[in-house]
């Protein structure tokens, strides 16, 4: 099946002073989703927002709200997130225990189910759970910042997660999340996620419109 790549511009490198102001570059750009990186300072370094960030700008956009957790026990959460107004809701495989249990809490909750995994962690230990997801999130650096540099191996578990796709007749989305900007489009055109997260290079394109149209 052809997709149309979506792009996902990441509000954690807006100005954390005008978030809403980021909300709007993006409804501007023509970009399709809105990734908003959830951190807790424990599962990665920084802390970054919560729910309450979700509920804020909601209001200000139609686009799909990609929210991504990289916390622990994500599990305790959920609902507060699919209350503020997530669409899809991320959870990683290194985070939870059962699986299972949590991804068919986020669909019982109106989201849509999406799995990640960090650089160092293979794509097979998802094996028996990619029938419970609408989304696939491979994390191509390590999780935590903005601005890092692609781990371009990563983009192997794109192809292979197609490949099983194709195969097992699925329909969930393979995104890419990390280090995607000009210099490393031909390699990530190459591996053809579907969703392109992408968040220092979005936000300091001279023209972000161009931008989009430019990853697509
Ligand atoms: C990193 C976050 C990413 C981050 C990507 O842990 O999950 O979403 O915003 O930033 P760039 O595109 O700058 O690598
Ligand atoms: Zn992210």
């Amino acid at each position: 099946m052809n997709r149309e790549t979506l792009i996902a511009p990441s509000i954690l490198s807006a100005d954390f002073s005008r978030m809403g102001e980021g909300i709007r570059d993006i409804n501007e750009s023509g970009a399709d989703w809105v990734h908003i990186d959830i951190m807790d300072g424990r599962f990665v370094p920084p802390i970054t927002f919560g729910h309450q960030m979700v509920s804020a700008l909601r209001p200000l956009t139609d686009r799909v709200f990609d929210v991504h957790l990289m916390v622990e026990n994500p599990d305790s959460q959920l609902d507060a997130f699919a209350g503020a107004g997530a669409d899809y809701l991320t959870v990683h495989q290194e985070t939870v225990v059962h699986l299972h249990r949590t991804l068919d809490r986020i669909r019982e909750l109106g989201c849509r189910p999406g799995v990640s995994i960090v650089p160092s962690t293979p794509v097979s230990l998802l094996r028996e759970v990619l029938p419970l997801v609408d989304l696939v999130l491979i994390m191509t650096v390590n999780p935590g910042f903005g601005g890092q540099k692609m781990i371009p191996a990563c983009l192997d578990k794109v192809r292979e997660l197609r490949r099983l796709r194709e195969e097992k007749g699925m329909e969930w989305l393979v995104s890419i999340d990390g280090g995607v900007n000009q210099g490393t489009l031909g390699m990530v055109r190459e591996a053809a996620p579907d969703v392109l997260v992408a968040g220092s290079a979005f936000f300091s394109a001279p023209d972000r419109a161009e931008f989009v149209r430019n990853f697509k």
